[in-house]
């Protein structure tokens, strides 16, 4: 089965925002929800979003305002079932 892409934006203005901070965050919840296999988390280039707070791109979906402090509740709520419909849909 090929991987989803994950982006995460660690362009600078993310970067001043703690996308150092968010990424262990990330790793620890595709761990928790045994995603290793499904998904890739890829850091990327400016995803052209930087007034959004950190940004994250999964196919043609970007979340944004993704904080140290959010990114726990975004990834269950928001980004957890885009991985799971993209997977759904994929064959
Ligand atoms: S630096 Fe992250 S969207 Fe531009």
């Amino acid at each position: 089965m090929t991987k989803e892409n994950l982006f995460l934006c660690m362009g600078s203005a993310c970067h001043q925002l703690g996308v150092y901070e968010v990424l262990p965050k990330l790793q620890s919840l595709i761990q928790a929800h045994e995603l290793e296999n499904v998904v890739e988390l890829k850091g990327s280039f400016c995803l052209e979003t930087c007034s959004h707070g950190i940004v994250m791109k999964l196919g043609d979906r970007c979340f944004v305002d993704i904080s140290p402090q959010n990114v726990e509740t975004i990834f269950t709520q928001d980004i957890l079932p885009e991985i799971q419909a993209t997977l759904a849909r994929s064959p």
